[in-house]
C-alpha cells in the first residue's frame, strides 16, 4: 500500500504526541502536530491532511469544536477524524460520533489497535478519492461525448440541408453558389440587426439555403422558362413558397421551423403587396425580412437565364430605392451602412 499519508496529531500534551507518532513512524506516514485546536485548524488549511487523530480535552478550543469546524468547511469536511482521547463516557464517545468522526480510540490504546483502525481510515478514504475522481473523469468524458455528439449531429443536419438546397438550385434556374451567398448574406445583415441573438444568426444561416426548397415541387418547364412568364406561370411559380410550408411545417426543430417561416415569407414585401400572403411590416418574421433582401440583392448581381447580372452600385440602388415598399427600411439602412460588405459576400 501506499503509505504517502498526511497524517496530523492534535493533542496538547507532547508526550501523548510522542507515544502516537512512535506508534505510526512504522507506517512511514508523512506525520504532523499541532498543540492546540487553533493551531490544528490552520495547519489543515494550508496542508491537506489525509487523517486527523485528534485529542478532545484541550484547552482553548477542544477536539469537539474543531471537528464541527472541519465539517463545516467543504474543504476540510471529507478528512477522516480519529478522536483519540481519554474521556471514556459514552455520551463522549456519542457525542464524537454525533460530530462526524469516523472512530474513537480511548487512552490509555493499545498500539496495534491504533495502527490498525488508522490505516482501515486511511484506506477508506483513499477509496473515496479515488472512486470521486474517476466518477468526475467519467462525467467528463460523458459531456465530452455528448458535445462531440452534437456537434456531429449539428453538422450532419447542415450538410444535409445543404444537399437539399443544391438540389434545388440544380432544378432550379439559379446559377453559382446563389444558396450559400444569401446564407452568407443573411447571416452578416442578422448579425447587424440589433435584437437579434447570437442563436438567431446562427439559424437564420444555417434555415436560408432552404428558401427555394419548394421550387424542387414546381413544373420545370415553369422554372427554366427563359422569357417571362404568363400569368398562370407566375401563380403556380408562387407556389413553391407553400409547396415548402406543406413539407417543412411538420417539424419541431428550430433549424426547419425558421426555415419553414422563411420559404412561406421570403417573397413577402414590407407594403403587403408580396405572396402568398400579403403579410404586411412586421407582421413578416424578420428572417423572412431579411432572406428576402439578401436573395435580391445577390440574384440582382448574378446572371440569371432571363437576365444578365447587375452592378453591386446598381443593385445596391435598388434595395434602397425599394426600401418601405418592398424591404424592411430599418434592415435596408443597415444594409447600406454595410454595403461594401455585402457587395464582398455577393461576389464570393
Ligand atoms: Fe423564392
Ligand atoms: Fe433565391
Amino acid at each position: 500500500m501506499d503509505n504517502n499519508f498526511n497524517v496530523l496529531i492534535v493533542d496538547d500534551v507532547v508526550e501523548n504526541i510522542q507515544v502516537a507518532m512512535n506508534v505510526l513512524k512504522e507506517e512511514n506516514y508523512n506525520l504532523s502536530f499541532a498543540l492546540n485546536g487553533e493551531e490544528a485548524l490552520s495547519l489543515i488549511k494550508d496542508t491537506g491532511f489525509d487523517l486527523i487523530l485528534l485529542d478532545i480535552m484541550m484547552p482553548v478550543m477542544d477536539g469537539f469544536s474543531v471537528c464541527k469546524n472541519l465539517k463545516a468547511d467543504d474543504f476540510t469536511k471529507d478528512i477522516p477524524i480519529i478522536f483519540l482521547t481519554a474521556k471514556t463516557d459514552i455520551e463522549s464517545i456519542s457525542k464524537g460520533f454525533e460530530l462526524g468522526a469516523v472512530d474513537y480510540i480511548t487512552k490509555p490504546f493499545n498500539p496495534d489497535e491504533l495502527l490498525a483502525r488508522t490505516r482501515t481510515h486511511l484506506e477508506l478514504y483513499k477509496g473515496k478519492l479515488l472512486l470521486a475522481q474517476n466518477n468526475l473523469s467519467i462525467k467528463v468524458k460523458a459531456e465530452k461525448e455528448k458535445e462531440r455528439l452534437l456537434t456531429e449531429l449539428e453538422k450532419n443536419q447542415k450538410e444535409i440541408i445543404y444537399i437539399l438546397a443544391e438540389l434545388t438550385e440544380t432544378v432550379s434556374d439559379e446559377t453559382g453558389k446563389h444558396i450559400k451567398r444569401v446564407a452568407d448574406i443573411s447571416r452578416l445583415l442578422a448579425y447587424y440587426y440589433p435584437s437579434l441573438s447570437d442563436e438567431d444568426v446562427d439559424t437564420i444561416h444555417c434555415s436560408a439555403p432552404m428558401h427555394d426548397i419548394g421550387k424542387i415541387a414546381v413544373d420545370p418547364k415553369i422554372l427554366h422558362k427563359p422569357s417571362s412568364l404568363t400569368a398562370e406561370e407566375f401563380e403556380l411559380m408562387k407556389e413553391h413558397t407553400t409547396l415548402a410550408h406543406k413539407v417543412l411545417k411538420c417539424s419541431d426543430r428550430k433549424i426547419i421551423k425558421a426555415a419553414d417561416i422563411i420559404a412561406m415569407q421570403h417573397h413577402e414585401k414590407w407594403d403587403g403587396s408580396g405572396y402568398p400572403k400579403g403579410l404586411k411590416g412586421e407582421d413578416i418574421h424578420i428572417y423572412g425580412r431579411i432572406v428576402a433582401i439578401a436573395d435580391v440583392f445577390d440574384a440582382l448581381t448574378h446572371k440569371r437565364v432571363y437576365k444578365d447580372s447587375w452592378t453591386p452600385e446598381d443593385a445596391s440602388a435598388y434595395i434602397q430605392k425599394n426600401a418601405g415598399t418592398h424591404f424592411d427600411p430599418t434592415l435596408v439602412a443597415l444594409f447600406m451602412e454595410h454595403v461594401e460588405e455585402f457587395v464582398t459576400l455577393a461576389k464570393i
